[in-house]
């Protein structure tokens, strides 16, 4: 009933507005107050009101400053190619080989195709992203924008097959390779292997709050680096889309603690890291919440051909530091 007496009210004022216009249509709009050259030329008070508001406010003029700051630097990041015009964001790399053998000398073909791997994985044309359960399909990255782009290999040979993670290799003093401008370029090193504390590492990479300092980049063990020849079941190379996440502000799935926090939204927290294939669904139970757990994220320690997936959340957070003013917004110059 009340809606019925709200409708026929409604009604009444459409009705009313609809026979004024009526009444009106007759009207030239030059007769009325309004003159025709006035009418001809559009008004708008924007830049008016806003040099009103500029004069009488010191904070608004430095926003303003800083903001025409900002759009001009995406403007010039625009035009070098430094922001591709789809909007994606392409990194420069150097690839610095350190070998004692001539397997460890990783060959270009096999750079390349680690670098074609990068790209797949983070556009999001990996060949087996159809394995993305429907479940997570919704919340899939798809493509990052982010790019990857070879720009120099310096390689050299050494008398060390085995390497720890104190960053010796990214020293020139150490026997290493020091890195090529880490502000604006992701230095990979691939060294023979890598141990910790009697353990072998696949690889480890330095987190955005290290961006453009000397030790800046990824580290990866030669047999888990690109496909050819690499070892199974890290010879997808994944190790590197992994490391490279981290590199570009992505922690692991797990939170690195019991039913940790990676801080991200849409991955389903979950107990601790997954290894080899687990087979899906997988569920784990956290402060009482059971969950089916993403393990087939790069960010978790499956097997390469067990990875397939990163999520939009952790777009967002690769997105948010290689923003104008992101972090590394320092790989966009180049
Ligand atoms: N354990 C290494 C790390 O956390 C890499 C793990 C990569 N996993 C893989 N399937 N390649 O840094
Ligand atoms: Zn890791
Ligand atoms: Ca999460």
């Amino acid at each position: 009933m009340k809606k019925l007496l709200f409708g026929v009210i409604a009604l009444s004022f459409i009705t009313a507005c609809n026979s004024d216009n009526i009444s009106n249509q007759n009207e030239n709009p030059a007769n009325d107050n309004t003159s025709s050259s006035d009418l001809a030329k559009r008004g708008c008070a924007s830049e008016e009101v806003r040099q009103e508001a500029l004069n009488s406010n010191a904070e608004l003029r430095q926003r303003l400053a800083t903001l025409e700051t900002n759009t001009e630097k995406f403007t010039n990041d625009l035009k070098a190619g430094k922001v591709l015009p789809d909007g994606s964001i392409e990194i420069p790399v150097v690839v610095n080989v350190l070998y004692k053998t001539t397997a460890e000398n990783v060959s270009d073909a096999r750079i390349a195709e680690q670098i074609s791997v990068l790209n797949a994985d983070f556009g999001g044309t990996n060949t087996d992203i159809n394995k993305i359960p429907s479940e997570f399909q919704a919340v899939s990255a798809g493509n990052t924008q982010v790019k990857f782009r070879l720009v120099n290999t310096i390689r050299k040979a050494t008398s060390k097959s085995s390497w720890a993670t104190n960053d010796d290799m990214k020293k020139a003093s150490k026997g290493g390779i020091d890195a090529t401008s880490p502000a604006n370029y992701l230095n990979i090193w691939i060294v023979g292997k890598m141990t910790s504390q009697g353990k072998t590492i696949l690889g480890y990479a330095t987190f955005p709050e290290s961006a453009g300092l000397w030790n800046d980049g990824v580290a990866i063990a030669a047999p888990y680096f690109g496909k050819t020849g690499a070892s199974s079941p890290f010879n997808l190379g994944r190790t590197a889309t992994h490391e490279v996440g981290h590199y570009l502000n992505l922690r692991h799935i797990w939170g690195d603690a019991n039913c940790g926090n990676d801080q991200v939204s849409d991955t389903p927290t979950q107990t601790t890291a997954n290894y080899g294939k687990p087979s899906y669904p997988l569920y784990n139970t956290c402060s009482g919440v059971q969950r089916s757990v993403m393990f087939m994220n790069y960010m978790d320690y499956v097997d390469d051909a067990a990875m397939f997936m990163f999520s939009a959340g952790q777009k967002t957070r690769v997105q948010s530091v290689l923003a104008s003013n992101g972090a590394r917004s320092g790989l966009r110059l180049y």
